[in-house]
Order: C-alpha cells, then sequence, then structure tokens
C-alpha cells in the first residue's frame, strides 16, 4: 500500500554511521564498498531512506563533522564515482538517499580556512569570525561563550611575522571555525553544495546543527532570560526558506533540520510551509520511560507539528547519544548531554525489552520514523573502550564519549570482528554481541532484527498506519493505546502489571509475548481492530 503524499512525510529513514556500517577494504574502518555489499541488509529491512552521515574528505577532528571538501569522498570511504554508484543501487532498491552538510562550521583544513589563516588581508578572513582579543594585549578571548562540546569558543591565531594574532570563533573544537552566514559567498556556496548533491540524485539533506549559523555581532555575554547570542537567531529562517527554493526546483527533495530546541514554537518556526520539511525530535529521544511524560511528549510533537503542517518525526536513537537499549534499562531513563549516567547500572535485559516495545511504538505514530543504525540489532551502548581507543572530542571536553553508540556493526560469527571487517575494527565491539549479528538474529522470530523487520513490513501494508492522524483510546494507568483510522490500534503497557488488551478481531504483532492473552509490562502489541 503507497502513502498518500510525499515520501518524506511518513518515511522509515535508517541513519548508515559509514565508519562503522561495513568495512570493504580491510582497514578496519567502514567505507562506501561495503555499504553497498550490505545493501540487501536494508532493503530486508524494509527502510524507505538512508541518511548518510558525512563522508567527505575531513581529518576527522570530529569524526567528518569537520568537512574540508563538500564536494569530494573521504579516500577512508571511497571516491565520488562510487558514492554515485551507491546513489543509484539504493534507487534501483527502492531506497532514497539523504546526504549530510554541516553548515555551522567547516574543518579547518578547508582551502577557505587555510587562506584566512595565511594571510590577515585574505578576503577568506570575512567569511569566518575573526576579532582582537580582549584586554591590554588582546590575550583574552573575545567572549566567555562555552562551546556546544563545553570548553572555550576561540583560538588565537598567529600572524605571518610570528606574532600572535586575532582569535577565530569555533562552537564545537578548534578544527571547526564556524563560518559568517551573514556573507553573501558562504549562502551561495552552501546553495550551490546543495545543488551539486541534488544533481547527484539525492533526495534529501540533513542539516547539522542548524539553529546555531548566527550570531550575534555585538559578541553579547550569554545571560539568562536574554536573547542568547548563537542559538537560534531569527535570521537563520531567511537561509532556510532560500534552501526550500533550492529543493523545491528539484522533485521530491527534502530539507531535514537537526534542531535542538527545547522551546517547542521556536522549533515549529523551522518547519514553516516555506522551510525544511521535518526535523529531528529530540524531545522523544531524551523522554524517560514513563507513561504520562511520553503521553506528554507525543501530544506536545503532534501540536506543535500540526500548527505548521509539517509532520512528525520519531527519534530513539543516533551517532550523537547514548544508544536506548542501555538507557531504557537505567533507572534514570532521560537523555541530556548535561546529565552523564555513563557507568550508572543498567539492566540490558530490560532495555532490551523496552527497546522492543517502543519500537513498534515509533513504527506505529503519524510521521516518519528515523532507525539508527544497529538498534535494529538491539545494540547496546558500548560503555568498555578504553580511555586510549576513545576518539570522539567532546570526552576530553565534557568526560563523556560518544563513541560507545559508534561502534562498529556486527554482521556474523561468533567472535570479533564479526564479519564488520578483516582487520580490527576502530572501535572494539563487545564478546557479547555474537548473539546480535544479522546472522544470528535472521530467521529467529523473537529477535530484534526480525521484530523489525515484520513492523516495517506491516507499517507498509496497513492502512491504518498510512492515516495522517492518531486518536488516544481509553486505557489503563501507566497504558498507551492509540488508534490509527478505524481499523488500527497500538497498545503500550508501561505499567508494572499485566493488562487485558482492549476489543481487538487480531493481534498484528507484539513486542514480547503475550501474558495468558493479557498484555506484560513494557510490552507494546499492534492490533487489527473489529470495525
Ligand atoms: C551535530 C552532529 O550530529 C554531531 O555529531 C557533531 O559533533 C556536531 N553537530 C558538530 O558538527
Amino acid at each position: 500500500m503507497s502513502a498518500p503524499g510525499p515520501w518524506w512525510r511518513d518515511a522509515v529513514i535508517y541513519q548508515v554511521y559509514p565508519r562503522s556500517f561495513a568495512d570493504g577494504d580491510g582497514d578496519g574502518i567502514g567505507d562506501i564498498d561495503g555499504i553497498r555489499s550490505h545493501l540487501s541488509h536494508l532493503a530486508d529491512l524494509g527502510v524507505d531512506a538512508i541518511w548518510m552521515s558525512p563522508w567527505y574528505p575531513s581529518p576527522m577532528a570530529d569524526a567528518g563533522y569537520d568537512v574540508a571538501d563538500f564536494r569530494d569522498i573521504d579516500p577512508a570511504f571511497g571516491t565520488l564515482s562510487e558514492a554515485e554508484a551507491l546513489i543509484s543501487e539504493a534507487h534501483a532498491a527502492g531506497i532514497r538517499m539523504i546526504v549530510d552538510i554541516v553548515p555551522n562550521h567547516l574543518s579547518s583544513e578547508h582551502v577557505w580556512f587555510k587562506k584566512a589563516l595565511a594571510d590577515p588581508a585574505a578576503p577568506e578572513r570575512e567569511l569566518f569570525w575573526f576579532r582582537p582579543g580582549r584586554g591590554e594585549h588582546g590575550d583574552e578571548m573575545p567572549t566567555d561563550w562555552v562551546g556546544e562540546f563545553g570548553g572555550t569558543t576561540w583560538t588565537r591565531t598567529t600572524d605571518p611575522d610570528g606574532t600572535p594574532g586575532d582569535w577565530y570563533l569555533h562552537l564545537f573544537t578548534p578544527e571547526q571555525p564556524d563560518l559568517n552566514w551573514e556573507h553573501p559567498t558562504v549562502r551561495a556556496e552552501f546553495e550551490d553544495i546543495l545543488r551539486f548533491w541534488f544533481d547527484r540524485g539525492v533526495d534529501g539533506i540533513r542539516i547539522d546543527s542548524a539553529a546555531l549559523l548566527f550570531k550575534d555581532r555585538t559578541l553579547p555575554a550569554v545571560v539568562e532570560g536574554r536573547p542568547h547570542p548563537f542559538h537560534d537567531l531569527d535570521e537563520v529562517h531567511d537561509v532556510y526558506r532560500a534552501w526550500r527554493r533550492v529543493s523545491d526546483s528539484y522533485p521530491d527533495r527534502a530539507l531535514i533540520g537537526e534542531v535542538w530546541m527545547p522551546e517547542v514554537e521556536r522549533f515549529a518556526n523551522y518547519l514553516r510551509p516555506d522551510e525544511l520539511h521535518a526535523a529531528f525530535n529530540f524531545d522523544f529521544l531524551g523522554c524517560a520511560w514513563d507513561p504520562e511524560l511520553m503521553r506528554a511528549c507525543i501530544d506536545r510533537t503532534l501540536d506543535a507539528h500540526r500548527a505548521v503542517g509539517a509532520p512528525a518525526t520519531w527519534v530513539l536513537s543516533n551517532h550523537d547519544v547514548t544508544r536506548h537499549v542501555t538507557r531504557y534499562g537505567r533507572t534514570t531513563t532521560t537523555f541530556s548531554f548535561e546529565n552523564n549516567l555513563d557507568g550508572t547500572p543498567v539492566d540490558l535485559e530490560l532495555g532490551t525489552r523496552r527497546a522492543r516495545a517502543a519500537a513498534l511504538l515509533s513504527l506505529s505514530l503519524p510521521g516518519a520514523t528515523y532507525v539508527y543504525q544497529g538498534e535494529e540489532l538491539g545494540l547496546w551502548e558500548n560503555e568498555n573502550i578504553p580511555v586510549d581507543r576513545l576518539q570522539d572530542p567532546m570526552y576530553a571536553r565534557r568526560g563523556h564519549s560518544r563513541d560507545g553508540c559508534r561502534v562498529p556493526l556486527p554482521w556474523s560469527g561468533d567472535e570479533p570482528p564479526f564479519g564488520f571487517s578483516t582487520a580490527e575494527p576502530w572501535l572494539p565491539q563487545p564478546a557479547e554481541w555474537k548473539d546480535r549479528t544479522v546472522q544470528a538474529q535472521t530467521g529467529d522470530p523473537s529477535s530484534m532484527l526480525e521484530l523489525y523487520r515484520s513492523a516495517i513490513a506491516l507499517r507498509r501494508a496497513e492502512g491504518g498506519l498510512h492515516e495522517p492522524h492518531m486518536t488516544w483510546l481509553p486505557g489503563a494507568p501507566g497504558v498507551l493505546a492509540y488508534a490509527r483510522g478505524a481499523a488500527f490500534a497500538c497498545v503500550l503497557n508501561m505499567s508494572p502489571a499485566a493488562v487485558p488488551l482492549p476489543a481487538h478481531r487480531s493481534v498484528l504483532l507484539t513486542s514480547s509475548p503475550l501474558d495468558g492473552g493479557d498484555l506484560p509490562p513494557d510490552t507494546a502489541a499492534w492490533l487489527r481492530l473489529a470495525t
């Protein structure tokens, strides 16, 4: 059954993190060749689109989110012609392609920044945020802004004569200088980059750190209650209106923003009809495993999106956050960067049970659903990576590393590297993943992989799951129940006791076995209703 309306309104979008998907050339790092030879996994899973995390030439100071050239591919991942081949092969398999564009900053190895550093009089200097320091000798940073990873946001340059020079702004690492979005060259360049990838058949663009682009040029301090100097400045919307014009000049393209924003109204501004098509739902991702909070989050999400006519998105994990099997197995089940729960006790069995139920929730709410690679295998966060193997620049600044959710996928076999590579993977895989390989789970009806395959197949086939809305059904305390159309319902039991199912004609799928016909705790069921 095909969905009404454009694909991006209710697609299942699978995030490929190329370093960790599959390694085709035996160097321990995933690459395009590996992705091409495992495309059948994504076709079997039934996803509608792939979002590819950055694959461009990069010194990898931030795992590729420090881009040196947006029009090429890093040699560790392959070549531009291999990328083009992957796009065609994905299309032939019925899978659309979304690439990741990082507009807030470039790599310090980008030609613009190299020219800007080499000569204080270079015109490229204006494309970034170079400023003199404060204090008599200019040796104090222009502001005390704290970076998005923690840490400072300015680095001092050295002039060609060897004397200390201006400082440049970087909201992330010093290897990621921020662009000056007030400059027309920056705007024109990115519009051209969008066209470059749209011309290569790419169906969508994921926009990194989408709310950060503009800075208050008076460089005020961050003061509670005053407008933030670099979060969500109004000027950013002009950029996305221009990008929307570019994407609208191609058929069926989508812009998807990474917008971390606690205020839902400000979040929804990015989704006005002439701006982005969709944005990631971090409210849902960070929500506790709690029936009232979850229900309120779903309502908040749907209300905010309805107001601007945009589809909601449902996201449980990505390459930046603790994997949700681990999150849901902790006593505190929320996620936030500020509240570091690393190393706190995890009940993986409970986390897995909840993750299975969450899969049926996220795949049956109205809107698009994102699946982060490995979540379909039930992978958990690897919290046991030796410190000397950690690569994430966040670790030094915040004491939390995102590497634990970026560990290479287990494909087959009984021990690492589990078919990921013929070499040692760039990050170590837990030996316990031998039960979580694609090979081990295929054909096992109780596996996470078969649950995802069945759920995504049903999602396509069930008319109700293409209805644009949901309606809450009455449920016992701690139970979330909703209908999609007249014939489909999802029931999620977040209470501590088994509950009877509402009247139904048949059970389509459950995340864990029923208990004498009742729905056990931390279990979801998809039902065909009697109509
Ligand atoms: C958000 C990305 O998802 C993250 O991985 C990256 O470190 C920052 N933006 C900076 O580009």
